[in-house]
């Protein structure tokens, strides 16, 4: 049920405009409060006489209107809603949102919103397969915007493939799924580590890995979905900040370590990162030189166990201490020695063999480990993975008391 939600729905301009009047009737029947936007486009496709009528509220689609603005206002607008949806979003809507453009009511709305924001897409294949267009959504997912759709059959411009939006009935699912479960981490504390660190030989030379940064930065973006006040400390990488999480870009693992320590305290530590295990004992103040003499010796010292240190705090110790396990060979078994050594609640097992493409593909193959057993989950997205992750992170730590004592 849907009762005194408030929706602000943006139609842009697309064919399956005409889907979103009965978006509109479906939202209205479960009692959702609907305010429409119409982009310039949409007029093209449904009249905006049809979408007052059914959204029983009178439409905004002029960025420029006084009446308007001295009434609600574009900021209000998109304040006052419990979400946002776009449906249809067109290709060229979702290119301004990922360009962060507010030329028309529409993306000022989105640009001004601090609300979930629910997209369903439409239009042509080859549009949806272009690469400029998934490079948008991969913008719009790492800011943490949520699609439904598009499924795939008949588009309306004759083809056959993905394009199509999703129906109204599974836009209301979407919606009811967000705003009835996807702040279930509201009044938490969310610790993330993501990416590789450096390690300095001289200044400039230093010793990393292969990490993108993309599993962590996921999981990051999850958790602050789900509403938890989310810390992630990173190694460098090209990953976009998720939206609403804070940021500590750190370089070496002594400096991850005291990021971490002062992000604490938190309800949950996950540690994605890839630390390197050793450093240069002494890193050399200037630029090593080949000499004609001997290669230097790199003398190495271990580095910190980040996980384990959170992990055996004794004051406060995060309530779930999750880690990863890069493995290449006895995969589970590996980890299930680190959960124990390393003192964690969870050990995310995942192979980082060569060919496997974890370190810096898309997709991760997760064997969650636990003192209870062992969850083989299979190939997902990085995204996917860590949507799961949040969830079952927020099934363990319960909803949080409405009224802390
Ligand atoms: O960044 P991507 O390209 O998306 O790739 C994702 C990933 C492969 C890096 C990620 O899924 C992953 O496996 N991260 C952990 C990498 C790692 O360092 O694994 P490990 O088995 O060496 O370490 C075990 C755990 O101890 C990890 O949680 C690690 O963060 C932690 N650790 C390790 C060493 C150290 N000095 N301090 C630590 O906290």
């Amino acid at each position: 049920m849907l009762r005194d939600r408030r929706i602000l729905l943006i139609i842009s301009g697309g064919i399956a405009a005409y889907k979103s009047l009965d978006l509109i009737r479906r939202l209205r029947e479960r009692g959702a409060a609907v305010r429409c936007i119409m982009t310039v486009a949409a007029k093209h496709f449904v009249t905006p006489l049809s979408v007052a009528s059914l959204s029983e509220d009178k439409v905004y689609d002029d960025l420029w209107s006084l009446t308007d603005e001295s009434e609600i206002g574009h900021i209000r607008l998109s304040r006052e809603a419990d979400l946002v949806l776009a449906a249809p979003a067109s290709a060229d809507l979702i290119a301004r949102m990922a360009a962060g453009l507010a030329d028309d009511l529409a993306t000022t709305a989105l640009l001004a919103s601090d609300k979930p924001i629910l997209i369903a897409p439409t239009m042509n294949l080859m549009m949806w397969a272009h690469p400029a267009t998934q490079s948008n959504l991969a913008t719009l997912d790492a800011r943490g915007v949520m699609r439904v759709g598009p499924g795939s059959g008949d588009l309306a411009c004759g083809e056959v493939g993905s394009g199509r939006m999703a129906e109204p009935l599974e836009i209301v699912a979407a919606i009811e799924q967000v705003l009835t479960g996807a702040k279930r981490l509201v009044g938490r504390r969310a610790l993330v580590t993501s990416g590789p660190t450096r390690e300095p030989i001289d200044p400039v030379r230093y010793i990393s890995n292969h990490s993108s940064g993309k599993q962590g930065h996921a999981i990051a973006a999850a958790l602050a979905t789900l509403g938890a006040e989310t810390v992630l400390v990173s190694g460098p990488t090209q990953e976009p900040t998720p939206a609403g999480v804070k940021l500590v870009a750190v370089e070496t693992a002594a400096e991850m370590l005291a990021a971490c320590e002062a992000a604490l305290p938190v309800d949950v530590a996950v540690m994605a990162a890839a630390v390197a295990d050793w450093r240069i004992e002494t890193a050399a103040l200037h630029k090593l030189k080949k000499d004609g003499g001997r290669p230097p010796v790199l003398r190495l010292a271990e580095n910190p166990d980040i996980l384990s240190r959170i992990a055996q705090r004794s004051n406060d110790r995060p309530t779930l201490v999750i880690g990863f396990a890069a493995e290449t060979n006895e995969v589970v078994e590996n980890a299930r020695i680190k959960l124990g050594r390393k003192h964690c609640d969870w050990i995310l097992a995942n192979d980082v063999s060569l060919g496997t493409g974890t370190f810096g593909g898309d997709r991760n193959t997760i064997h969650l480990v636990e003192a209870a057993g062992v969850e083989d989950w299979p190939v997902m997205t990085k995204r996917e993975v860590a949507a799961r992750l949040a969830d079952r992170i927020a099934g363990s730590l319960g909803y949080p008391p409405l009224h802390p004592p």
